[in-house]
Parts: C-alpha cells; structure tokens; sequence
C-alpha cells in the first residue's frame, strides 16, 4: 500500500474543508433566517460573507499548488449541519430556538478551529508560508466568530431561561463594585 506523505495529508485534510465551506455557504442563509434575535441574524449573514472569503482562501492555496480546487466530501460538516437542521425542527419555548442555534454554530466552529489550526501548522512546516498566512486569517476569523457567539449566547441564555427571571439572575452575577474595598485598603 502506498504510503501518505504529511503532503498529502495536508492537501487531503485542505480538500475537506473546500467541500465544509462550501456545505456552509449553502447552509448559512437558511441558519440565519431561523434566527430570533436581529444581532443573531446579522451574525450569521456576516459570517456568511467571511465563509465566502474562506473558500477564496482555499482556491487560492490550491492554485499555487497546482492542485485543481475540488472538495472531498466532508462527512463531519454534512453530519453538522444536518443535525442543526433537525434541531430547528423542533417546536421551541420564546428565545430557546436562538440558544440552539447558536450552540448548532459553535459545533461548526470548533470544527474549524481545530481543522484550520492543523492546516496552518502543516502549511508552515512544507514550506507554504503564503498559504498558513492565509490559513492563519481564516482561523482568527473563526475564532473571532466563535467569540461573538459566546458573547450574543449571554443575552440569549438569559432569555431562554425565561425573560425577566433570566434578567434578573443575569443582574445578582454582577460583581459589587469594588470602590469600597480600595478605598479600605488605602
Ligand atoms: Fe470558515
């Protein structure tokens, strides 16, 4: 049997997220229009633009390998997205829908993390400096996402958890305010 080279590898793994992206860009605008909360919706539909960059991106790298820009079926993304669909199936409470939805985004973007993470250091140690630079944007992109949907998931946990109660146990996790203690210690 013929054995893989970490080139190989790299062009194989670089094939999987071609098709990923591409699953996304299709998956995207249907994700976004489920979406409750107006700053959700704009997430999505911005994160849809990125995406679109991101497989840029990956004709990019394939064309200066001389590599034909073609995907692998990725069957992680496929099982991702499939499952995020069911999930929106459901006959949800007020504002529990958009906590599913994200929880159904963030899967997709650890997935990334980690898959572009890898890329980009097999990239620098081939020698294709010009494709982990451009591996390395679109990870901090996905991180980047990754971290606006934990902080939308504050308000919209809350509101999952019930409205006002939701609001209310948001505002006892406040810390005091710490002017007092300074001031005792001066
Ligand atoms: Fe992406």
């Amino acid at each position: 049997m013929v054995k893989l080279s970490l080139r190989e590898l790299y062009l194989d793994e670089l094939r999987d997220l071609y098709d990923a992206e591409n699953r996304l860009v299709k998956a995207l605008p249907k994700l976004a229009k489920e979406g409750k909360s107006q700053e959700l919706r704009s997430g999505f539909e911005e994160h849809l633009e990125q995406t679109k960059g991101h497989v840029e991106r990956l004709q990019e790298i394939f064309e200066a390998m001389g590599e034909k820009a073609s995907g692998k079926r990725c069957a992680a993304m496929a099982g991702l997205i499939q499952e995020g669909g069911e999930m929106m199936g459901a006959d949800f409470e007020t504002g529990v829908k958009d906590a599913a939805l994200i929880s159904a985004a963030q899967r997709v973007e650890h997935y990334e993390i980690a898959a572009y993470g890898c890329v980009r250091t097999w990239a620098g140690l081939l020698g294709e400096s010009e494709a982990q630079n451009l591996l390395q944007q679109t990870l901090n992109e996905e991180k980047e996402t990754d971290e606006k949907l934990t902080e939308l998931s504050e308000e919209i946990n809350s509101d999952a958890m019930g409205g006002a109660s939701g609001k209310t146990r948001m505002q006892d996790e406040v810390p005091r305010p710490r002017g007092k203690s300074r001031s005792a210690k001066a």
